[in-house]
C-alpha cells in the first residue's frame, strides 16, 4: 500500500481466521519526530535506528534539512543527523509543507519561534482545519510574531524573535503544545516553565535529558506536573533506538484479541507509562496481553507483547486515562463493539480536533457497520452483546490514518467485509500495515469488497 497515486485507493478487510506469529511494528512516531528535531539542533552526529519512515516523520526530516541540519538515511536503515547547534538554524528556502502531521507542525512552530527569520508553514486539507491557536498563544506570549488564517489555523508564518521565558499552564492536555513551548525555550535565556494539569507523554523531556540537558520535572500532588527548562544549554548528539509505536501495536493487539484462536507476539514496543493506557484498558476488559522482557532503552520503557484471543466485556474507561491512550480510542471503539455489555468512554473532547473529528468519523462508520452506540459531546457509549457486528459498510476515512486502520481491523471480524474509501493515508504512521497484518493471517486487499 503506497500513497504514490493521485487517486483514492479503497481497501477492504474480509472476515479472517486467527492471526498468529510475530511482528515488529514501525518505530514510534512521537519519538521519531523528536529524534530528528533534537538531533538536528545538537552538536555532533546522532544516529537513529528504528526511525519511523512514515510520511509524517519524513516531513520533519525534510524540514530539519531546510534548517541546515545534515539528515541522511544509511543503507542499513540507520539515520545519521548532524545538528547545527541550538540557536543556529538557517532560513528555509521553501515553504515547509507539514502534510498531514500535527506533531511536525506544532513542534517545529516552537523550534522556529526564536530563530531570526520568517518560516512559512502549510499542510494538507486535514491539517489546515486543525487548531493552532493553542500553540500560537504561548509562542506570542514569549514574543514570536505569527500571522495565520482565522483561529490560528494553517497556512501560517512565524517571524522568530529573541524570546522571553514564560510560566505557562496548559489549557488542554497536549504534549504537542508542551513540546512546542520547550522547543521555543531551547534558545531563550532564563527559565521557561510549563505546567500540565494532566500528565501527557514525556518524550520531549526524556530526549532533552538524553541529549545531556538539565530539565526539572516536579510532580504535583494533584497528578499534574511542572516542567522547568533553562534555555541556551548546549545539546550533545546522542544515539537513539526508537521503540515500536504502541499506537501502531494497538491495531494488531485489538485484532489478535477479537479474532478467535489468535496468538501474536509484537516485539520491542514502547511502553512509556504515559502511552500504555490502551493495553491497561484492554486487560480490564478481559484481554489476554502479556508483557515480556520489560527493559529500558534510551530513556524509554520497552517490552514485548504477547496477545492471545479472548472474550471482552464492557467497562467504564476512566476519563483521566485519556491522555495516555488518546490516539488509541478509535481502535478501542472497535474492541468495544466486540465486547459483551456497555463500554463508556468519556473525556474525549480532544478527539474532535485530531486528523479528523474522530468521534463523528467513528460514529458514522460504526453506524454503517451495525454497531449500537450513543455519541456524546465528549465520548462514545457502545453497547454490544459479544457477537460480531454486521459489517458491510464503506467507510469515509477523512484523511485520518487511525480511522482507516481501525475499520480495517473491524472488517476482519465482522459478518461481512468492511471497505475504507482510501487507504493511502495509512502511510503517515504505519507503512506496511496491510502487508504486516496479512502476513499474520488477515485478508486485507485493495479494492472494494463484494
Ligand atoms: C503527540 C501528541 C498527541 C497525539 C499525537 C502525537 C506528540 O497530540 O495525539 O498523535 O507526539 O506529542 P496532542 O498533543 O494534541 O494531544
Amino acid at each position: 500500500m503506497t500513497s504514490d497515486t493521485q487517486f483514492p485507493v479503497p481497501v477492504t478487510a474480509r472476515p479472517s481466521g486467527p492471526l498468529s506469529g510475530a511482528a515488529r511494528v514501525p518505530g514510534d512516531k512521537s519519538i521519531s519526530h523528536r529524534a530528528l528535531i533534537f538531533g538536528g539542533v545538537a552538536v555532533g552526529t546522532t544516529t537513529v535506528s528504528g526511525l519511523l519512515e512514515g510520511e509524517d516523520v519524513l516531513r520533519t526530516a525534510a524540514a530539519m534539512r531546510q534548517f541546515g541540519a545534515n539528515v541522511e538515511r544509511g543503507e542499513n536503515g540507520v539515520w545519521r543527523i548532524t545538528g547545527c547547534g541550538v540557536g543556529a538554524l538557517r532560513e528555509p528556502d521553501e515553504v515547509l509543507d507539514m502534510g498531514n502531521s500535527g506533531t511536525a507542525a506544532r513542534l517545529l512552530m516552537g523550534l522556529v519561534a526564536s530563530a531570526p527569520f520568517t518560516t512559512f508553514f502549510m499542510g494538507d486539507a486535514s491539517l489546515h482545519k486543525r487548531p493552532m491557536g493553542r500553540v500560537r498563544v504561548p509562542l506570542e506570549e514569549m514574543g514570536a510574531k505569527i500571522i495565520s488564517r482565522s483561529g490560528g489555523r494553517f497556512p501560517l508564518a512565524i517571524t522568530g524573535q529573541s524570546l522571553i521565558p514564560i510560566d505557562y499552564e496548559l489549557p488542554v492536555a497536549s504534549a504537542q503544545v508542551k513540546s512546542a513551548i520547550l522547543l521555543a525555550a531551547l534558545d531563550t535565556p532564563g527559565i521557561t516553565r510549563v505546567r500540565e494539569g494532566k500528565r501527557t507523554r514525556d518524550h520531549t523531556e526524556n530526549m532533552l535529558r538524553h541529549f545531556g540537558a538539565e530539565i526539572t520535572v516536579t510532580e504535583n500532588a494533584d497528578g499534574g506536573r511542572s516542567i522547568a527548562y533553562r534555555g541556551q544549554q548546549e545539546l550533545t548528539a546522542a544515539d537513539i533506538i526508537v521503540p515500536g509505536d504502541p499506537s501502531s501495536a494497538a491495531f494488531l493487539a485489538v485484532a489478535a484479541t477479537i479474532l478467535p484462536g489468535s496468538d501474536v507476539t509484537l516485539s520491542n514496543i514502547g511502553l512509556n507509562p504515559l502511552r500504555d493506557g490502551l493495553f491497561i484498558t484492554l486487560r480490564e476488559m478481559g484481554a489476554n496481553i502479556e508483557i515480556l522482557n520489560l527493559r529500558e532503552q534510551a530513556g524509554e520503557r520497552v517490552g514485548d507483547l504477547r496477545i492471545r484471543a479472548s472474550t471482552l466485556h464492557g467497562i467504564e474507561v476512566p476519563p483521566e486515562r485519556a491522555p495516555s491512550m488518546i490516539d488509541e480510542y478509535p481502535v478501542l471503539f472497535i474492541a468495544a463493539a466486540f465486547a459483551k455489555g456497555r463500554t463508556t468512554m468519556r473525556g474525549l473532547h480532544e478527539l474532535r480536533v485530531k486528523e479528523s473529528d474522530r468521534l463523528s468519523a467513528m460514529a458514522a462508520g460504526l453506524k454503517a457497520c451495525g454497531v449500537a452506540f450513543e455519541e456524546l459531546e465528549d465520548g462514545l457509549i457502545i453497547d454490544a452483546d459479544g457477537t460480531p457486528p454486521k459489517g458491510g459498510g464503506v467507510i469515509e476515512t477523512h484523511l485520518d490514518h487511525r480511522i482507516a486502520m481501525s475499520f480495517l481491523i473491524l472488517g476482519l471480524a465482522t459478518q461481512t467485509p468492511v471497505t475504507i474509501d482510501d487507504g493511502r493515508v495509512m502511510e503517515t504512521s504505519f507503512p506496511g500495515f496491510v502487508e504486516m497484518i496479512n502476513a499474520l493471517g488477515a485478508t486485507v486487499t485493495r479494492g472494494r469488497g463484494a
